[in-house]
């Protein structure tokens, strides 16, 4: 009797056999369906893999998706919307190049998050964020939050944006006295956060003064989250988890000290809080509460403030003050890059400043306090923000479709079942039939009259889950120039550009190095901190 023959044996090659089969049936299966569908060269061994894992490499480390997505819609002429299959490694992506689809899918009907979104966003927040949650949660939240980013409202906020945009101007005149190099994401991320936490508490945060814990936890969840993810040493995986852990139970008991401690105020005073007199994003979490414990009376404030309401009040401002935060700083890095090899941007900014405001900073700042509406009249500071915004989007979300759920493009209507829906838009914003010379900044384009397609530029996506805080950050960006870039100048500091451009889509490498492929933080970010000098103007 051989070996072959033995019981064990047979029955061990039998079921490899049968896997092998099952395997290979799946394999056949997965990679049939995208047979008639738009999409990069594909391989039946590989899908996309191999040739994905070719993009990648062209880009520096932890480079952000949206940068492979744009590279090959380029590079292989792929129409508006595409497929790119990464089975068994990852999920099956529709991505969609096309401004008017990806209305479909946000606009014309909202589909839901894709669970990815809070796989991604719930290790630093918290699982039930309104980015990331769906149906009766979200619309609870969304109607929580609305009337705190109503425009009107936004506009009450001026003022103070102006107060906390002082300390950061005394920063930039000390550094623009020593000369020394410094981060401008960090310099720049301490006014911003200090903004957020007066609109989400109306409290100081003190970052900027001090130095906020809260931000510094805040800091450090994120750092302990990207080296988790990156890392494949289990060990280190361990203790980035472990340290995250703690940032955020010592955030969660600032933050739940915050909500108590406010409470028991509105509740003492004796302070009813309607949608329009409401002071802070906190207070308008808080008003339905104290509405019930009026009715209801007598109750201790503890048992009112119940786990489950306070688990989603902590999470949903966490979110909105990472969320806020990392967008709106990232954006004014770039704004300032940009703006370093720019002079004559520079110059239509400081004469707009003039025109509309005063020339007087200090008059300025009044009249920021007096007349905030003003910002509107901003025209060519706006443009200033949606060209940057155009060129280094910040923000992307992921789709999945519901039961009932369609998507045509041209007429034919494409399968979206299964498939990671990935509105792209800077796919869109490098795309030279809607932008022409997209890698160029000129905003411009955003001036003259009907260049720009109605629906092309998404830097806050569109429909209802559109970015909340828009007019709150294109308001601070608007103050934050207009107090600053008639008083310094910016220079980008340490850069290395590239002697090669990288990729077709952009040549900006080529003058800043490898700084404009942005990375992948909680949202795509300026990489290696956005080093800078200043110098004041005489
Ligand atoms: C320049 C700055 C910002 C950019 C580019 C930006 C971008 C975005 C984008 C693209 C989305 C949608 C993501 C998706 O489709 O899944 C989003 C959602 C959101 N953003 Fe922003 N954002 C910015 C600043 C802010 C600020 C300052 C706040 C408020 C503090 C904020 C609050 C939110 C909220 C609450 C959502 C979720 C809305 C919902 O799902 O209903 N954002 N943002
Ligand atoms: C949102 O809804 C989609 C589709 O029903 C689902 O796949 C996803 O898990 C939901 N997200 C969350 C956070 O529950």
């Amino acid at each position: 009797m051989t070996f072959l023959n033995q019981t064990p044996f047979k029955l061990v090659f039998s079921v490899f056999v049968a896997w092998f089969l099952y395997a290979a049936i799946r394999l056949v299966r997965y990679r049939r369906f995208y047979k008639d569908l738009p999409k990069p060269p594909h391989s039946f061994l590989w899908g996309h893999l191999k040739l994905f894992g070719e993009i990648v490499a062209m880009y520096p480390p932890n480079t952000h998706p949206q940068a492979y997505y744009t590279s090959l819609s380029q590079k292989y002429n792929l129409p508006g919307i595409f497929y790119i299959d990464l089975w068994p490694l990852g999920p099956s992506l529709l991505i969609i190049a096309d401004p008017d689809t990806a209305s479909q899918v946000t606009v014309l009907k909202s589909y839901p998050k894709h669970i990815e979104n809070a796989n991604f966003l719930s290790p630093m927040v918290g699982r039930n964020n309104i980015a990331s949650v769906n149906g009766s949660t979200w619309k609870l939240l969304h109607n929580m939050l609305a009337p705190a980013f109503a425009p009107l409202h936004v506009k009450n906020l001026v003022g103070m944006m102006a107060d906390e945009v002082t300390l950061f101007r005394g920063t930039l005149g000390r550094m623009s006295q020593t000369g020394e190099v410094f981060s401008m994401e960090e310099t720049a991320g301490k006014l911003v956060f200090d903004i957020i936490g007066k609109a989400v508490f109306n409290f100081p945060l003190n970052a900027q003064t001090t130095g906020s814990e809260c931000l510094r936890d805040f800091k450090e969840i994120l750092k302990m989250v990207v080296l988790g993810r990156e890392s494949w040493n289990p060990l280190t995986k361990a203790r980035a988890s472990f340290k995250r852990k703690a940032a955020i139970k010592r955030a969660d008991s600032y933050i739940d000290d915050k909500i108590r401690e406010r409470y028991d105020y509105l509740k003492r005073e004796n302070i009813e809080v309607t949608k329009k007199n409401a002071l802070s994003i906190l207070d308008l979490v808080l008003r339905e509460r104290l509405q019930e414990s009026r009715q209801m009376a007598e109750k201790d404030s503890a048992a009112e403030l119940d786990p489950d309401f306070m688990e989603l009040a902590i999470t949903n401002i966490k979110a909105l003050l990472v969320g806020g935060h990392g967008t709106t700083t990232d954006t004014l890095c770039f704004i300032y890059m940009l703006l370093s090899i720019h002079p004559e941007a520079m110059q239509h900014l400081r004469q707009e400043h003039d025109r509309v405001f005063h020339s007087d900073i200090s008059t300025t700042h009044s009249m920021l306090h007096d007349s905030p509406h003003k910002l509107n009249e901003l025209d060519y500071t706006t443009a200033v923000i949606k060209e940057t915004l155009r060129l280094f989007p910040v923000g992307f979300g992921i789709r999945t479709p519901d039961k009932s759920s369609t998507l045509t493009y041209k007429g034919r209507l494409f399968p979206i079942e299964n498939q990671m829906i990935s509105p792209c838009q800077h796919t869109m914003h490098y795309n030279p039939a809607i932008f022409p010379e997209p890698a160029k900044f000129d905003p411009e384009r955003f001036l003259r009259e009907g260049e720009v397609p109605r629906n092309a530029w998404r830097p806050f996506e569109r429909g209802a889950r559109a970015c909340m805080g828009q007019d709150l950050a294109v308001d601070e960006l608007r103050v934050i120039l207009l107090l600053t870039v008639r008083e310094f100048e910016f220079e980008c500091a340490g850069i290395k550009p590239n002697e090669k451009q990288r990729c077709a889509w952009t040549d900006m490498d080529l003058r800043f190095g490898d700084i404009v492929f942005q990375e992948l933080g909680l949202e795509a970010k300026p990489r290696g901190g956005m080093m800078m000098k200043v110098r004041r103007r005489v």
